[in-house]
């Protein structure tokens, strides 16, 4: 199955920190199209287009702009969520280091149509080392007059600066990463007032995700009508899709939103690695949701995937095959979000540890089937009560894995037997604090 490449069109193929070969292959075009409308004509545009956010929560792009467009203020801001936390996950990564000049696109037309002449990008603390060649394809850009003073002789000014985080997951929440550039400890916000009126620095700001940025340029190079052509009616354009964990071949792979699961494990992906039978597929990062083999007959796109319990979230699919225990994934997934809960609210820095405690004593062969039901009811508290996106969807993996993968549960718990586990001979899990 050929990959479509409208994201990944120079990856590879183009110097990144030079604006001049991204001008040759119809970079910019977009921009200069885009400074010769107003901005609610762009708005419109974005609108038609149907984008929707690639960062995990699928918001129509064109209604954070709307946001930004109205609320009153001079200055105005566009941040680039480049944090990229989630476990597995590194899309944004190749389109940050392989063409960045298509995200200050992106960057650059979102502040013509809100009025901004500042974008941040923020930058997770891992990938400081993208840094000098961000920096690099900025310089030349300005050189280019794309960027800068009066880009392409429009009379509109916009520059781009860029932030470091220091290595916490929280700050890719929109809040905890504003909190973070201002110079804060990265903790989300309350909310109201939404970032569209009180963002950055308290400032009207439009804040989306790389991927999400990098599809703009195309839309406004091709039209909304030909984006429109591409994925579904409800999820237009093509997604990038990591593959990680066991399957044969991973990597980052660009397809219409829509594709079916399992044509991209088997099809794409060669299957599952060392010919190995595959067990459960999580897709949307670690807190995804844990399906089994039989239900990975699905389409990929941001409804589709909410409707079958889960959530395609940044599109990051993690194979599993059958030399893993279900639980020991689901425990390695606790124990990632009780250290990076940042503790501000309750239910998420106590519920997280707690389920974190009560599937090791599951793994160990401790648990009683009652462990059951009260991770569900601190499941649904925690969804309810947290402040944040962490929080609410700590338990996901713990939750549809239990529904999924109950006879694993069991066997732990009544038979205090796992196949998989026992070839550890206990010590492994031995080790666990609980
Ligand atoms: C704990 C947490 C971590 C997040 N991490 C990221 C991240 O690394 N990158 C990202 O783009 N969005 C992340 N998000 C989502 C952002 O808050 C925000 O919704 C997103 O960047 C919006 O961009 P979009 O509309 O283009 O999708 C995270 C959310 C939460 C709750
Ligand atoms: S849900 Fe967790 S990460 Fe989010 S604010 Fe509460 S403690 Fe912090």
């Amino acid at each position: 199955m050929e990959e479509m490449k409208v994201l990944l069109r120079n990856r590879g193929k183009i110097d990144p920190i030079s604006a001049s070969e991204y001008r040759a292959t119809g970079g910019y075009e977009a921009l200069r199209r885009a400074l010769e409308m107003d901005g609610a004509e762009i708005i419109e545009e974005l609108k038609r287009s149907g984008l929707r956010g690639r960062g995990g929560a699928g918001f129509p792009t064109y209604r954070k702009m709307e946001f930004a467009y109205q609320a009153p203020g001079e200055v105005k801001y566009i941040v680039c969520n480049a944090d990229e936390g989630e476990p597995g996950t590194n899309k944004d990564r190749i389109l940050l280091s392989t063409d960045p000049c298509a995200i200050f696109e992106g960057m650059a037309i979102a502040g013509k149509a809100v009025n901004a002449h500042t974008g941040f990008i923020y930058l997770r603390a891992e990938y400081s080392y993208l840094m000098p060649i961000l920096e690099a394809a900025i310089e030349s850009s300005v050189r280019e007059n794309c960027l800068g003073k009066d880009i392409l002789g429009s009379g509109f000014d916009f520059e781009i600066k860029l932030r470091s985080g220091a290595g916490a997951y929280v700050c890719g929440e929109e809040t905890a990463l504003f909190e973070s550039i201002e110079g804060r400890r990265g903790e989300p916000r309350f909310r109201p007032p939404f970032p569209g009126f009180k963002g950055l620095f308290g400032k009207p700001t439009v804040l989306n995700n790389v991927e999400t940025l990098a599809n703009i340029p195309p839309i406004f190079r091709h039209g909304a009508d030909w984006y429109r052509s591409i994925g579904t009616e409800t999820s237009p354009g093509t997604k990038l899709f990591t593959v990680c964990g066991n399957a044969a071949k991973r990597g980052v792979f660009e397809f219409p939103m829509g594709i079916n699961l399992k044509e991209l494990i088997y099809d794409v992906c060669g299957g599952v690695e060392d010919g190995r039978q595959l067990l459960a597929v999580q897709t949307g990062g670690a807190s995804g949701a844990i399906i089994n083999a039989d239900q990975i007959d699905m389409k990929l796109d941001i409804d589709s995937v909410s409707a079958s319990g889960g959530r395609l979230g940044c599109g990051t699919i993690l194979v599993i095959d059958d030399r893993n225990c279900i639980i020991d994934i689901v425990r390695n997934n606790l124990d990632f979000f009780r250290d990076e809960s940042c503790g501000k609210c309750t239910p998420c820095r106590e519920g997280g540890t707690r389920l974190y405690q009560l599937i090791s004593k599951i793994a160990k062969g401790k648990g009683g089937i009652r462990d059951l039901d009260t991770i569900m009811d601190l499941a649904e508290t925690m969804r309810l009560t947290a402040l944040c996106g962490l929080g609410h969807s700590t338990a996901v993996p713990v939750t549809t894995s239990i529904q999924n993968f109950r006879s694993a549960y069991l066997s732990h718990i009544d038979k205090d037997y796992c196949p998989i586990c026992s070839q550890t001979g206990g010590e492994y899990y031995d080790s666990f604090d609980d």
